[in-house]
């Protein structure tokens, strides 16, 4: 069985790239990270990628200032790459339509809560567990999802929740969540890896 080929898109620290990374190295999780794509030059993600070899691209306004040239540079750095599966971790540009098109049911992304709540359009890093916490819901966790046309709107994978403390704090939250979002990611791609969720449309 072939592994599976991943690339990782991300914009910040890239703990659940490096937790990809390390279930690949200790789990024997049969996948390969062939990219890490940034659009963020000053992301620690791509120290991450160094360390292990992992190639790595910046494509952002500071070498792409015209979002024509860097959609067609994300879409042919990805062509040129050919994974069998794009996921976006902390990734915080939106992925223009040609590459959703290309890649239909390819791509999945990773998101700190349990989506249809607080989510979409300007619901991201601790933006989210201020939100969980003002609602108070006394559940929060992580989804992961395939993406579509729309901003966390596509269909679900996975989902797995944690229970709010009394006295929880956004940074409380967000570290709990964090700490989930590696293991489900991990969770999605095996499942990936068995067949028991379809790629592809
Ligand atoms: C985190 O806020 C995480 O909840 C979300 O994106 C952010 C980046 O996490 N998925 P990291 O770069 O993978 O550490």
């Amino acid at each position: 069985m072939p592994r599976l080929k991943i690339v990782v898109l991300v914009s910040g620290g890239g703990s659940n790239f490096q937790a990809i990374l390390d279930a690949i190295q200790g789990q024997n999780l049969e996948a390969e990270v062939v990219g890490l794509i940034s659009n963020r030059k000053e992301a620690f993600a791509l120290e991450r990628a160094r360390k292990f070899g992992v190639e790595s691209f910046y494509i952002g306004k500071g070498n792409y200032p015209d979002i024509q040239d860097r959609d067609q540079a994300l879409l042919q750095t990805l062509e040129a790459l050919a994974p069998d599966l794009i996921i976006l971790a902390g990734y915080l540009a939106i992925l223009p339509p040609e590459v959703i098109a290309r890649f239909k049911r390819r791509i999945i992304n990773i998101h700190p809560s349990l989506i249809p709540n607080h989510c979409g359009p300007g619901y991201y890093g601790i933006k989210v567990h201020e939100s969980v916490i003002l609602s108070g819901d006394a559940m929060s966790g992580a989804t992961t999802h395939f993406v579509d046309e729309g901003v966390d709107t596509g269909e679900v994978i996975f989902q797995e929740t944690v229970a709010l403390s009394e006295d929880e704090t956004p940074l409380t939250l967000s570290n709990k969540v964090l700490s989930i979002e590696h293991k489900l990611l991990v969770y999605t791609l095996k499942a990936i890896i068995s067949g028991d969720v379809r790629l592809g449309a």
